[in-house]
């Protein structure tokens, strides 16, 4: 048996602070770390901060910073987090370092010679809050402004050359893969999702930009550089030292045996990082897990919108264990759940001192009188 398991968060945009959906994720994702851990598990557990695109150079340009210090200070914010998180990671990795940058530039060299790209003009909507490509029928116009059906985020009309991914060949195999992976995507409706969409025609997918230059430079046209989401999901591999196959942590770990992420990128890690890694001869992982929201109100939490709690504050008045027990046991794993102080006081109160401190004090004093 193969006692070796590779676990992973999404890697977040360093363009504000984390917030509790960020949180989340991480102890969602250490909470199954741990247990392999106890299992007998060799575990290694990722995480870390996506760096590149227009989203963090306009956010850096906003605040007249250039975009690398910029990172490098919110970047921290969410490292110093793990730590306040007691996350038990087994690295960090950020998508401005070379390490990373020379994975990139290798899966993108791999992807050419197999002939998977190509050069051509993209005109089509684009969201630089969620850094993702919409066709026309997934926008909507809502206050005079268009925006994307299912996160909500204004969408600009983009037309640029542009290098393709040739994503359309692999509607077929992506298919195939599903089939034979019945549980490469869970929860099972979000598998559902997935493979309608798929069904529904795959269009090439454009990957590279022009018009800016806060990214991994194309390495056979430096006018280009490497769009964000190819850029991030190759962290996966890069921190596994990939493109080195022969080292040791690349064959105990790869292919990872789980993706913690939230719905809201399911279909970058479900669709496009299975077919970029078939289309480069990689295996692709063995599960994605797309976990719901963290709600403020009925809406997402989201930094996009303002409606954040912040952990640290939490975790100063009520401490870290009850936190992380409040988000594994109130919000039920795949759909989405809300927090409040109140909620976790509630369930500090009534599970935490009333149940399992009154267990502990009955069974010790029972213990220490006989
Ligand atoms: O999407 N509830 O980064 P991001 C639950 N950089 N989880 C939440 C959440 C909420 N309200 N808000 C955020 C990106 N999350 C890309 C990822 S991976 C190769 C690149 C968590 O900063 C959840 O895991 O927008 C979500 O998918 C992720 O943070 C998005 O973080
Ligand atoms: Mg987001």
């Amino acid at each position: 048996m193969n006692k070796n398991y590779y676990i992973t968060t999404p890697i977040y945009y360093p363009s504000a602070k984390p917030h509790m959906g960020h949180a989340y994720s991480s102890i969602i994702a250490d909470f199954f770390a741990r247990f392999k851990k106890i299992d007998g598990f060799n575990v290694y557990f990722l995480t870390g901060t996506d760096e590149h695109g227009l989203k963090i150079q306009r956010s850096a340009e906003k605040l007249n910073k250039d975009p690398k210090s910029f990172c490098d200070e919110i970047s921290k914010t969410f490292e110093d987090l793990t730590k306040t998180l007691n996350l038990s990671n087994t690295d960090f990795i950020r998508t401005t370092e070379d390490r990373h940058k020379v994975s990139v530039q290798n899966l993108w060299n791999i992807l050419e010679k197999n002939k998977q790209i190509f050069l051509s003009k993209y005109s089509g909507w684009y969201s630089v809050s969620d850094e993702a490509f919409y066709n026309e029928d997934e926008v909507v116009e809502k206050d005079g402004l268009k925006v994307a059906k299912s996160s909500g985020s204004a969408v600009e009309w983009v037309e640029e050359e542009s290098f393709f991914f040739k994503l359309s060949e692999w509607e077929k195999p992506l298919l195939d893969f599903y089939e034979k992976n019945k549980n490469f995507i869970l929860p099972e409706s979000r598998r559902n999702e997935v493979i309608s969409f798929v069904k529904s025609g795959l269009k090439d997918l454009s990957v590279s930009r022009k018009t800016f230059s806060w990214g991994v430079k194309v390495p056979s046209d430096e006018n280009h550089v490497v769009y964000v989401w190819l850029d991030a999901l190759t962290n996966y591999l890069s921190s596994l030292k990939y493109p080195d196959e022969n080292n040791e942590l690349y064959k105990s770990f790869w292919p990872a045996d789980l993706h913690i992420i939230g719905k809201d990128i399911l279909r970058f890690h479900a669709i496009y990082w299975p077919a970029f890694l078939l289309a480069a001869k990689i295996e692709p992982p063995k599960r994605v897990y797309g976990h719901g929201w963290i709600l403020s109100g009925d809406e997402k939490m989201s930094k996009s919108k303002g409606n954040i709690l912040d952990p640290l504050e939490i975790i100063n008045v009520y401490g870290l264990d009850p936190l992380r027990y409040y988000l594994l046991k109130e919000v039920s794993f795949g759909n989405d759940g809300n927090i409040s102080e109140e909620k976790l006081e509630n369930c500090i109160n009534s599970d935490l001192a009333n149940n399992f401190g009154n267990l502990c004090q009955r069974v010790l004093s029972f213990a220490e009188k006989n």
